[in-house]
């Protein structure tokens, strides 16, 4: 937890940006994985930390603006739950530690919120995305559970994004603090990358890395030789000769802010001249996303940008052809990164994405294409300093997009099919950093994992 002034600061802030009404922030419960006694291991709600930071099941947080109240609602636990738990603190104790006094029992939220329904009052919750959460509110609420999500508060939701895409100093302390877990899973899985492990194998150690860390894995982790399959949380295959390992995972740190870094290894231990080409295309894209990535400047630019250098790179060894500026501007190289270059990151990896991705990445100014590729950009807008975002360009060669988009006679102009057909099997590449935007530019979060093809070779296959 940060200390208590962190949270109450930020609820002051949230009762000025929405301004009236009362604020329903309710904490996620443990969910049940085969039978009700044996769940999943407990992930609180990412909005509930954010303001109320108790990491604890059963909890909802209200603040009642025109009151000017704040309280947390749970039950303390039983001497049964103490017997398989161990002590616990009340729940008086750890409101106090983010700076609530008032706490009540479970059962008294729905007299709260029908006594404020029966004035008229105002109910702000963000889009819940657990179905728990979502028949809770309808039962608080009265309304259909399919009706929930359309009564979410577009104040509320765009006053959360507004709070948390500014990362406060506490926050990029204990981003930066957990990347050196980012570097050891990834550092890992290049040592264990060697002809006859698995994918599993590799995997499971990635996954304990996270765990003895402080925190379970960001998002289910990618560990594939077939890297062409943006997310393949397939683990079945066994590394060979010749194969590239991409490796997309992260880690939650103790309070839950997450890393993603993705890493692309040669498993021979060295980079094929054709591996070698197209790995360099992809890390200087990297490089000139850092580069231009500063305050002020569309992110929505900088993706163009990482599509310019990987449509040139293409174009020099024969796979595009024509104008590079009309080929990106008509989405021509989305056949080989069909994909955004980056998300914010924070307390989600796709931070805030149960809000709306295109309300975190998108404003007035700056509105979502729906050009295949571009559309799939989660974060277009201007950047501001404190923005904590991930810079992931990569080159893919998807047989069933090729095979498609070549029967379709789609960009003939751009794509040099023939040739194109020839990198069939080669597999994706992408390469990821977690980036911090500064004052006057950008810097990457913690230690830069190794990246460069001599640190690559250097350090793959060398065993742990
Ligand atoms: N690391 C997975 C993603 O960004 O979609
Ligand atoms: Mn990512």
């Amino acid at each position: 937890m940060f200390s208590k002034n962190v949270y109450t600061n930020r609820r002051n802030q949230l009762k000025k940006l929405v301004k009236t009404g009362l604020i329903l922030i309710p904490g996620n419960d443990d969910a049940p994985m085969n039978y009700p006694d044996n769940t999943y291991h407990f992930r609180q709600d990412s909005t509930f930390l954010y303001f109320f930071g108790i990491d604890l099941q059963g909890l909802a947080g209200i603040i009642d603006i025109d009151n000017d109240r704040e309280i947390i609602f749970g039950d303390d636990y039983t001497i049964d739950d103490i017997i398989w738990m161990g002590p616990q603190p009340t729940l008086n104790e750890q409101a106090s530690k983010v700076g609530v006094s008032e706490t009540r029992p479970a059962k008294d939220l729905s007299n709260v919120i029908s006594e404020a329904l029966k004035q008229k009052r105002t109910i702000h919750f963000t889009p819940p995305y657990r179905y728990r959460n979502i028949l809770k509110l309808a039962d608080l609420l009265n309304i259909h559970h399919k009706d929930v999500k359309n009564h979410a508060s577009l104040a509320l939701t765009k006053a959360c994004i507004k709070l948390r895409s500014t990362k406060e100093p506490c926050e990029i302390e204990e981003m930066e603090r957990h990347m050196s877990i980012a570097w050891e899973m990834h550092t890992t899985a290049m040592k264990m990358a060697q002809p006859g492990i698995s994918e599993q194998k590799i995997t499971g150690v990635l996954e304990g890395i996270s765990m003895s860390g402080g925190g379970i894995i960001s998002f289910p982790v990618i560990c594939s030789v077939r890297g062409e399959t943006l997310h393949n949380h397939y683990h079945g295959n066994i590394l060979k000769k010749g194969d590239l390992l991409l490796v997309d995972a992260g880690s939650e740190s103790p309070l839950h802010y997450a890393t993603d870094h993705t890493r692309t290894t040669p498993v021979s231990g060295q980079f094929t001249d054709l591996q070698k080409q197209i790995y360099q295309i992809v890390l200087d894209a990297n490089d000139r996303v850092r580069e231009a990535t500063k305050p002020g400047v569309p992110y929505l630019d900088v993706h163009l940008l990482a599509c310019k250098v990987i449509a040139s790179g293409l174009k020099e060894m024969g796979l595009m052809k024509g104008d590079v500026g009309q080929a990106v501007a008509e989405g021509a190289h989305a056949l080989f990164m069909p994909h955004g270059i980056g998300h914010m990151i924070g307390l989600d990896v796709h931070d805030m994405e149960d809000y709306d991705d295109t309300l975190v990445g998108y404003d007035e100014e700056i509105k979502r294409s729906t050009q295949f590729g571009l559309s799939a950009l989660r974060m277009g807008r201007r950047l501001k300093p404190g923005f904590t975002i991930t810079n992931e360009p990569g080159i893919y060669f998807i047989p069933a997009l090729i095979d498609k988009w070549k029967a379709d006679k789609k960009f003939t102009q751009y794509i040099n099919y023939d040739k194109v057909e020839a990198m069939k099997g080669f597999g994706g590449i992408r390469l990821e950093d977690d980036i911090l935007v500064t004052d006057t530019g950008a810097r990457i979060l913690g230690q830069r994992i190794p990246i460069t093809v001599e640190e690559v070779e250097q350090i793959t296959g060398t065993g742990v």
